[in-house]
Parts: structure tokens; sequence; C-alpha cells
């Protein structure tokens, strides 16, 4: 039997895509690889985003380029959004490669396959979107956890922030069909999943371009079927996310009181710059409609520091923010200029050790507000689904997407239980199990 072994790199879209190309690998007769020296087929998922994913895709490149000393025929694949992008470079650069694919070509791969075994460069970049792509949504994925599943909802962006790469790698926004996400929805609960992560480059424009259903139309279908015990979103965009879906967040039950809202910049100079279509007022209109609705609510958000000329004033309109939400979590990253996007062509004003030690310093600053948000947990009791069981050990996740992990008892895999928190670290919580729920 012939083994896979695929290297996911980027967002949770490539890492479903990874999934539902196990999927279709499984239905030829694939089984996983422990390791990638054991396999006869490496399959590098690739991100862009930001320039450090691009070194890294090269790196395992260059280590996976090993495999041909041991096993002359194994096959090396590349796809993603960095193959979308710059496919024919990575080729130029690493000519041992026998496949490159695109973001929307992923439906092909039993094709792309056998034509790289027949000895062929097997290379398909698109750069119009195929009808036929949502052929891959068929395939059942093949998920690490048995009881959390990613769909998605959604595809590409048509938002166009003037820093991102996304809408060029992915392409327009295309919604899939709400009868064919219900399906699998239906499916994997079927296989044990008990909680449905619904997902996109922008989950709050779902259904703009089909024009008959809308996001929040969608969360109470979800919601409807029997078996899905917690519902999350990712990502939602601030200029999308209406009152409307905020409502629906409140009023299902097993919509998770948790929500990543990026906000980029504090400054409305540079979310202008950004093209990101709010100021900071509107945006804490949203985070103030969300605590009402949502009173505890967890929040977290994306910041880039240093875009092209951010001021040291504008950054401290980033920090002011912060402060004044106190998001449970940050994903913060300096500025890199991504080729052919229009802010590549701004002139980067502030020197990269000031930008590194504005990041450095906005990082410490959320980490305090962090632990003390964990902090807030001590002596409370919530909800965890169990996903992990280790040495001992349990560890799953609050609705409000905390880590918990829980000593002793065991056999509780999948199940929903209320937990005591005896502790709070910087990045998870401990405590113990209070009472048996599902
Ligand atoms: N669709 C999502 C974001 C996808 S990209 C949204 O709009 O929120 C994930 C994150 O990468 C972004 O939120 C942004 O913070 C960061 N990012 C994107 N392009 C970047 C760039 N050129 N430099 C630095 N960070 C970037
Ligand atoms: Fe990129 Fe903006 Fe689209 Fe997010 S909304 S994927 S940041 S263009
Ligand atoms: Fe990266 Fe592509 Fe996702 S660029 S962040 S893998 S959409």
């Amino acid at each position: 039997m012939k083994r896979y072994y695929i290297r996911t790199f980027g967002c949770q879209m490539n890492v479903n895509d990874s999934q539902k190309m196990a999927g279709m690998l499984k239905s030829l007769g694939y089984e996983p690889a422990r390791s990638w020296e054991e396999a006869d087929l490496i399959l590098v998922n690739t991100c862009s985003v930001r320039e450090k994913p691009d070194q890294k895709v090269l790196s395992a490149l260059g280590e996976f380029k090993k495999i041909k000393n041991k096993n002359p025929d194994a096959i090396i694949g590349v796809c993603g959004c960095l193959a979308q992008r710059a496919g024919y470079e990575i080729l130029q650069k690493a000519p041992f490669i026998d496949m490159v694919f695109g973001t929307t070509n992923i439906h092909h791969l039993p094709q792309l396959l056998k034509e790289a075994q027949a000895g062929n460069k097997a290379v398909e970049i698109i750069e119009d979107i195929d009808e036929n792509e949502t052929e891959l949504d068929r395939y059942p994925t093949v998920r690490d956890s048995i009881y959390t599943a990613y769909v998605t909802i959604i595809r590409g962006c048509d938002k166009k922030c003037t820093y991102c790469i996304v809408p060029y790698t992915r392409g327009r926004e295309r919604s899939r069909r709400i009868g064919e996400i219900l399906q699998e929805v239906q499916w994997l609960v079927e296989d044990g999943v008990k909680e449905i992560h619904l997902i996109g480059q922008n989950v709050t424009a779902y259904g703009k371009d089909l024009g008959d259903v809308k996001f929040h139309e969608l969360l109470y279908a979800v919601a409807d079927i029997e078996g899905v015990e917690r519902i999350r979103f990712t990502t939602g965009h601030p200029r999308d996310l209406d009152e409307e879906t905020i409502k629906a967040m409140a009023e299902i039950p097993q919509v998770c009181e948790y929500l990543h809202l990026p906000i980029q910049a504090g400054s409305d100079r540079i979310l202008k710059a950004m093209d990101r279509g709010y100021t900071q007022k509107e945006y804490l209109k949203k985070i103030e409609l969300l605590r009402k609705y949502i009173p505890d609510i967890a929040l977290s958000t994306d910041i880039i520091v240093g875009f092209p000329g951010e001021t040291y004033q504008d950054y401290m309109e980033t920090i002011k923010v912060l402060k004044e939400v106190e998001y449970d979590q940050v994903f913060a990253f300096k500025y890199s200029p991504r080729p052919g996007t229009p802010a590549a062509q701004m002139p980067v004003t502030e020197d990269s050790e000031t930008v590194s030690r504005w990041l450095s310093d906005l990082i410490n600053i959320q980490k305090e507000i962090t632990f003390k948000k964990n902090r807030a947990y001590e002596n409370k009791v919530v909800e965890v689904l169990i996903e992990e069981e280790k040495d001992g050990k349990l560890t799953g996740r609050t609705r409000t997407n905390k880590l918990v992990h829980i000593d002793g008892e065991h056999n509780l895999l999948g199940e929903i239980v209320k937990v005591r928190i005896s502790k709070a670290n910087r990045f998870s919580l401990e405590g113990e199990l209070a009472e048996k729920l599902v």
C-alpha cells in the first residue's frame, strides 16, 4: 500500500484542504505515513500571507528532497497559496518537485498524481475559478480530532485589504450551497463530531453571492441539526458583522461565546490606507454590540505592526484599543510586503528595528491582559469538551476557547463536562471535574 505525508502551513482553510486531500488519497488506496521519510507521496500545502511562511516552505522542500535518495519513485507535490502565487518560480528553485497545483485545482489531485507517476511534471495553476472545484467537498475529511471538525462554507475574499495576498491566492468570494454544507455537517455528526467550526476567509459575507441566504440563517440551520453541540466560526470581517448575526450568536445555544474579530490597526489613518472599511470608532461599536448581546464573550484579534506610513502615534492608537477592549488573545505580526499588493508600492517609513520593538512591546502588554483574563476563571465552573486524553491528563476547550487541562478521570473523551478551574496559567487553565454533562 502506498503512503502519503502532508505538511500543512497557514490558516484553517489550508488545514481543511489538507484534510480533504487526505480523504481523497484514502479513496485512492493510500494510507498515512508515520513520517515523511516513509512516504511515497509528500504534499506541501503552502501559505504565502507573509514572507516567513514563504521561507518555511522552501526550507521544508530542501528537507523533503532527501526522500528521493531513499525512494527514487517518491513524488513531491506543492499546493496551496504559495503554489498559486509562485508555482512556476518554486518549480525553478526546486526542480525535483513532481507536482504543483493551485488552490482551485485541488479536486484534480488524482489526475495530477497519475501524470506525475508516469514521470511527467504535473502542473496545474489556473487563474480563473474552476467551477468544478466543489467536487473536493464530496470527500470525507481525515482529521486528527474526532470530536471537532472544520467545515468550509465560503472560499476566497473580495475585500482586497491593501496589504493582503489572499484575494490573489484564493480568488473571489464564492459561498457553498447551504444544502451541501448541512449535508456535510450531518455526516460529521453521524461520525461522532460534537463541535462544528465553520470556516472561510470571510464567513460573515456568506451567501452574498448566492442571494437567497445569509450567514445568520446558516447558523440557525446548522444548529437545527441534531447532535451539533457546539458551533464556532472564523474569520468574520468587522464590516460584515451585522446585528442579525450577533443576535443569532446570542440566541443559538450551541454558538460559543467566542469571536475572532481582526482589527489590524487602531489608527483611522492606517485603517484607511489598509482599506479595511471601518474606523476605530465603528469597530469599537461592534465590540460594544457584541458585549451587549453576549456579556461574557471572549474576543481575539489580529494586528499588523509597521504598515507603511505608520507612526508612533498611529501605533499608540492600536495599543489604546488593546487596553480598552482587553482581548483574550491577540495575534500580532510585523507588516510584510507581499508582491503585487497595493501596499507593497507604499514607502515604509519606520526602520525595521523600531517596528520589532513596537511589536514586542505590544505582545508584552497583551501577555498581561491575557493572564488577567485567564485569572478571572479561577474558582469558576465552566463547560469543557474533552478532546484529548494523554498521560492521565484530559485536555479540552471551554466555550470561550480556553485550553483546559484536567487531572485524573478517564473515559470522558468526547464528553462535555463541568470543570472547576483551580489555576490559571498564561496560555491555559487547570481544573478538576465538577460534573458530567452530556
Ligand atoms: N480574512 C482574515 C485574515 C486572513 S490573513 C481577516 O480579514 O481577518 C490572517 C492575518 O494575517 C491577517 O488578519 C493579518 O493580520 C495578517 N496579514 C495578512 N497580510 C499580512 C501582511 N502583508 N503582513 C503582515 N501580516 C499580514
Ligand atoms: Fe485579506 Fe482582508 Fe480578505 Fe482578510 S478580508 S483575507 S485581510 S483581503
Ligand atoms: Fe496563508 Fe493562504 Fe491561508 S496565504 S493564511 S494559507 S488563505
